[in-house]
């Protein structure tokens, strides 16, 4: 191998690790516009932002989603605190050393107990509810509504729309009433921001999978598990393993085979104890009176332990398998669950890779490329009016390429198309002298001469004219 070959080999040593990505330009302008969508349309729902920590006690999402989930029992990145794990391995080093203190040592499990394993978040309603109760947050005028951003990792098989490092935008409503005008008006704020950022063919399907209660949806699981056990041979291993661990999963299965089989078992609707069959006829009522529609889907049980009641997700196409681009639900027991007041408690999760993927190949999402003004300047008096101008230009929000060298109008002008700029800025030694500064229209060639004031003005109205 050559010298320079094997420098080149070094350098790509180093990629991303699988199921983590780079998010780059001019990709994260669009993720910049939903972000800013959701910060705007959730304001305007009363909703203010939380921001939380990337790790957190193993403990707490053991707790809150469910230690037989998939999420916590395979999918987490878990660790011991280093600071435990540096007291041990000294002891451990001192005692191979001087073989003192061997017996009295244990084992690793021994020193850093479960409450000292640290994960890194799956998911943040755990965390939210966490904050609620150290923050004594029952103490605020109630529901107290938040909303969080950010990365999330789940060590699941990488594909497409599927990541190891994954980012969601989520919202939770704490305390307060369980109305269900409030189930409503979650779902409206959700398919009211998808409006916003021009999702197209969103499908929003609801269920209710009524309370933990012997009769509602213990009773259910009863019926479900006595049925499931008549068809089992029929099932495949995965299903069949569900059956005893959490036989509400198997309703998730996607196998084609299993299909036909899970159509013909009971119904949740037909279980629901009277207070959750109400319940979740009003939230139905609720959205149709806001104008929001949906599907019913019996089957959507959700894949996390402390929901009651509501369920909902939100498909959206162009996302091959993984299709579902937000997941929520009720879940009133979960802040009593981790040591606070019994509180009322309901949210979502957007996962924001898949409304990318989807707004992208709607092709509606297409983040803005190019600068609005590339200013093609030649003379050095001709410099000292482009970097005001550029600095005028910015200031009302137009985004500016001012090259840093000078360069003939003819190769300018050619940066400029390359850089999908929408207008060139011609400052010449002339231009400087007359007051009279050359706008050319790159999609069509035209030319204008403005006054310095009448061009922002220009400007603005054009600005007004496309959006
Ligand atoms: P979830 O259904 O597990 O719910 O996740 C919500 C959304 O996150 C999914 O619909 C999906 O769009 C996205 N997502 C999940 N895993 C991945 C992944 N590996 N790669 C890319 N996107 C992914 C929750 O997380 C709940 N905390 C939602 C919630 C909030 N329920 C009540 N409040």
């Amino acid at each position: 191998m050559s010298d320079a070959t094997a420098k080149k080999e070094e350098r790509r040593k180093f990629q991303a690790i699988r199921g983590t990505r780079d998010l780059l330009p001019p990709e994260t302008a669009l993720w910049n516009r939903v972000e800013q969508t959701a910060n705007e349309v959730f304001a305007t729902f009363g909703y203010g932002e939380i921001r939380l920590p990337i790790f957190e006690s193993t403990e707490l999402f053991a707790r809150a989603v469910g230690g037989e989930t998939d999420i916590v029992s395979k999918e987490m990145y878990t660790f011991p605190n280093p600071m435990r794990f540096a007291e041990f391995y000294t002891k451990l080093l001192h005692s191979v050393k001087t073989g003192e203190g061997a017996n009295e040592m244990g084992t690793l499990a021994d020193l850093i107990p479960e409450s000292e394993m640290i994960s890194l978040r799956p998911e943040a309603t755990a965390s939210v509810c966490r904050a609620y109760i150290e923050h004594n947050m029952q103490q605020l005028p109630q529901p107290v509504k938040l909303y969080y951003m950010g990365p999330m990792f789940r060590s699941e098989r990488p594909q497409k729309g599927r990541y190891r490092q994954f980012y969601q935008i989520g919202a939770e409503i704490l305390g307060g009433t369980d109305a269900p005008a409030i189930d409503a008006e979650v779902i409206e704020m959700l398919m009211t921001f998808f409006d916003k950022v021009g999702l197209q063919g969103a499908t929003l399907y609801i269920n209710s999978i009524g309370h933990n209660g012997p009769d509602c949806r213990r009773a259910y699981i009863g019926a479900l598990y006595n049925a499931l056990l008549k068809i089992k041979d029929q099932l495949g291993p995965d299903s069949q393993r569900r059956i005893d661990t959490n036989p509400l999963r198997v309703l998730d299965s996607k196998l084609e085979s299993e299909q036909p089989i899970i159509a013909t078992l009971p119904h949740i609707a037909d279980h629901l104890c009277d207070e959750c069959k109400t319940h979740y006829a009003e939230v139905k009522r609720q959205l149709q009176v806001r104008g929001v529609l949906y599907q019913e889907n019996w089957r959507l049980v959700r894949g996390l332990d402390y929901y009651m009641r509501t369920t909902f997700e939100i498909t959206a196409p162009g996302l091959g398998s993984q299709n579902a681009v937000c997941g929520g639900g009720r879940y009133d027991g979960l802040v009593e669950l981790l040591g606070g007041p019994p509180t009322k408690g309901i949210g979502f999760a957007i996962g924001e890779d898949r409304l990318i993927l989807s707004l992208q190949e709607s092709r509606k999402g297409q983040a803005q490329q190019g600068r609005d003004i590339y200013i093609a300047w030649m003379g050095e008096k001709a410099y000292a009016t482009a970097i005001r101008a550029a600095k005028d230009l910015r200031k009302a929000g137009f985004s500016v390429e001012l090259p840093p060298v000078e360069q003939k109008f003819g190769k300018a002008l050619g940066q400029a198309d390359k850089l999908g700029a929408k207008y060139a800025l011609i400052l010449g030694d002339n231009e400087v002298s007359e007051g009279l500064w050359t706008l050319k229209t790159l999609s069509d060639g035209t030319q204008q001469k403005f006054t310095e004031s009448d061009l922002l003005e220009f400007l603005r109205q054009q600005e007004k004219v496309s959006s």
